[in-house]
């Protein structure tokens, strides 16, 4: 299963891929844990713990030189466009407890469209994650789909758009979905975070009728308190991990369903 969790800035996307990818690690499944957010913190969100070194692999230089047959950072040389990245998820990932954590790390210069070696690197492993890797695949992006190229969209089994109560994030999530459609995502599901009535909740569904309801994650002090001091809100707060189950089990039952 691969599973890609989008949405507006702070809606809660990193909550909810770290405690999914807690949730199947608990269930006995292999999960690789993606960080694909320039601005890393899926690490704490899982329960890794801040003092722990964690290196994005677009700033593994040697590995990058290693891989591409380039110096990372230069321009318009020539490099591998399909390196070798099937050991990199073994190799340089932070592991806990049935997860492993890859952070891609952000790419300087240009922007999404550079072609550089580093983000040839990061191109090719996300390709190698989403087609050929036999674990749960979690990844927690931007809200902009950079990194789901239309020859890895296929693959992404469901793309979780995560709002909160008020238009901002809901008209993000319009735009996700377009851009999902254009590059071939079909199966696009909706959560709803940081509800704290059922008034805010219908609002949102009704507004966004046209994306496949999963289920709610109610607002909490103790996700919100787990965040500043730096562990897991899947250890924080046993209410909000039901939501999380009943989400995932939403998911199951709607993937095996015909649309
Ligand atoms: N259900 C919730 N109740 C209370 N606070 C929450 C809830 N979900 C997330 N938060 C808090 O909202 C903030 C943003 O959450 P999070 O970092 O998961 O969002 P994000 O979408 O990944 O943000 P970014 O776009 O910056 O990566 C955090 O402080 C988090 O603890
Ligand atoms: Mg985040």
């Amino acid at each position: 299963m691969k599973i890609a969790i989008a949405g507006k800035g702070g809606v809660g996307k990193t909550t909810i891929a770290g405690s999914l990818a807690r949730y199947y690690a608990d269930k006995g499944y292999r999960v690789i844990a993606v960080d694909a957010d320039p601005d890393a913190n899926l690490a704490s969100a899982i329960g890794i713990p801040s003092e722990t070194e964690i290196v994005p692999i677009s700033k593994m230089k040697d590995l990058i030189k290693e891989r591409t047959g380039a110096e990372p950072g230069t321009i318009g040389g020539f490099f591998k466009l399909n390196p070798k990245v099937d050991d990199i998820p073994d190799r340089f990932s932070v592991q806990k407890d049935g997860i492993r954590l890859l952070v891609m790390g952000s790419v300087e210069h240009g922007g999404s469209g550079c072609v550089c070696p580093e983000s040839a690197l990061l191109r090719a492993l996300i390709s190698h994650l989403l087609l050929e890797s036999d674990e749960v695949v979690i990844m927690d992006m931007e809200a902009g789909l950079e990194h789901l190229g239309r020859g890895t969209a296929d693959s992404v089994n469901a793309l979780i758009v995560v709002v909160e109560p008020g238009l901002k994030s809901i008209q993000t999530a319009k735009t996700i979905k377009k851009l999902a459609r254009e590059i071939g995502i079909e199966k696009i599901f909706l959560v709803i975070n940081k509800v704290k009535t059922e008034e805010e909740l219908d609002q949102v569904k009704e507004k966004l009728i046209e994306i496949s309801y999963l289920g709610k994650v109610s607002y909490s002090d103790k996700v919100l308190k787990s965040d500043i001091e730096g562990f897991s809100p899947y250890d924080a707060n046993s209410d909000f991990v039901l939501e999380i189950e009943r989400i995932a089990r939403e998911l199951e039952t709607q993937l095996v369903e015909p649309a």
